[in-house]
């Protein structure tokens, strides 16, 4: 097979650049490791910035979103039992979107199968070849036997445990990681959420968040030590557990009932540089990991995409490979802020096992100053709500 763009990984990020390319007349193949039905199973986050509400427009799939996604104007963090709201519709005038990152996935699926592109399901041994020299190719397996993609440029979407990032040269990458020690305890319920508005609690027994779905459908997390298994927490436990970091009011009205998810995530901030390995370009998690906290991950995998797309697109149209050209270095400017925004919000808002009094007294009087300055709120809120997208 002979493409212009191998792309590996039909996550949110191979997908949305499959659909961009596609719109713009470039031909594609997706080589996925696992099968559709696997892919749409992982239950990930759901909050959208408005700039990747805006790359899913670009690319014609924001129909179901703008009509089930839940428009958030403000977020409220608790702490010492009392909630603040944080007015980012007020203090930046931008909103985000609650629409599950599943469902995100889904809709690129379709859009897919309904234009016809390939994309190669629960393909093996996938493996990148010549991607420094002249001739690029993709190598994989299928029951049919061993099968070769020739194309001009690879497109690194399979996330940060994938095969792309790995056949990069060691002297080539440097990589940054930061792994903190807990992990976040999931649940995902078919009860009303117990608040119109995200809640991110700082409570002594740990971290807390109530999140949504939908107005019928609840996510929420609560931090727990690495060692936990998801065996030693029964629903009654883990909801039990919620309640008590909960401020009152949240405690009383909580809804609880059986999970229909239950997983335990651990919490890791990762940067691999440069982004670009000659015609091989990493995207998404392929390249950087966030800890949720600051809800980062699928939009900075969007906003990578959006600006591999448009460098590619211009080459393909033009000639003109500027773009492509700073693709990673505008990559990183935004990844290591997201980075910091991220890395700030799990310090603030986590019990960190070897912090000791003056860091609990730390924590806490960033939080104060946080509640009484518009100041420290307009930043949250900014870099919460997305920072502009440089095009
Ligand atoms: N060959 C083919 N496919 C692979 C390989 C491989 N060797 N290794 C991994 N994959 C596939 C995975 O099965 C997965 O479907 O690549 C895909 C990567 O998708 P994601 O992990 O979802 O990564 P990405 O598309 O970058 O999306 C980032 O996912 O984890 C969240 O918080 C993160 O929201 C962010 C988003
Ligand atoms: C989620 O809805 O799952 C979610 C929202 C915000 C976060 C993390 C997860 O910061």
């Amino acid at each position: 097979m002979r493409v212009q763009v191998a792309i590996v990984g039909a996550g949110p990020a191979g997908l949305l650049l499959g659909q961009l390319l596609a719109r713009a007349g470039i031909e594609t193949v997706i080589l996925e490791q696992r099968s559709p039905e696997y892919v749409l199973s992982r239950i990930r986050a759901g909050l959208l910035e408005q700039g990747t509400v805006d790359t899913l427009e670009e690319a014609g799939v924001a129909q179901r979103l703008h009509k089930e996604g839940l428009v958030h104007h403000g977020v409220e963090l608790c702490f010492a039992g009392e909630r603040h709201r944080i007015d980012y519709q007020g203090l930046v005038g931008k909103s985000v979107t609650i629409y599950g990152q599943t469902e995100v996935t889904h809709d690129l699926m379709d859009a897919r199968k309904a234009i016809g592109a390939p994309s190669v399901y629960e393909a093996e041994s996938v493996s990148v070849h010549d991607f420094d020299g002249n001739s690029p190719r993709v190598r994989y397996r299928t029951d049919g036997g061993a099968h070769e993609v020739t194309c001009d440029f690879i497109a690194g979407c399979d996330g940060f445990h994938g095969v792309t990032r790995q056949s990069v040269p060691a002297g080539a990458l440097k990589t940054y990681e930061r792994v903190y020690p807990f992990g976040w305890l999931g649940v995902l319920s078919d009860t009303p959420p117990v608040s119109e508005e995200l809640i991110y609690t700082n409570h002594e027994r740990g971290f807390a968040l109530c999140t949504m779905r939908s107005m019928t459908r609840s996510r929420y997390y609560v931090q727990c030590p690495l060692t936990e298994k998801v065996e030693d927490w029964p629903d009654e436990r883990f909801w039990d557990e919620l309640r008590s970091r909960l401020d009152a009011k949240a405690s009383a009205e909580l809804i609880s009932g059986p999970s229909i998810e239950k997983s335990i995530a651990p919490l890791r901030s990762f940067v691999a540089e440069p982004l670009r390995f000659g015609h091989l370009f990493l995207a998404g998690d392929a390249a950087h990991i966030v800890p949720p906290t600051g809800a980062k991950g699928l939009n900075l995998a969007v906003s990578d995409v959006r600006y591999l797309a448009h460098g590619l697109i211009a080459y393909y149209r033009s000639g003109d490979s500027s773009r492509l050209d700073r693709y990673s270095e505008r990559c990183l400017r935004r990844i290591w802020l997201a980075e910091r925004f991220s890395w700030w919000m799990t310090s603030l808002m986590h019990r960190f096992p070897d912090t000791d009094a003056f860091g609990r007294r730390m924590q806490a009087a960033e939080l104060t100053y946080l509640f009484r300055s518009p100041t420290a709120q307009k930043s949250l809120a900014e870099n919460y709500v997305g920072l502009p997208l440089e095009d």
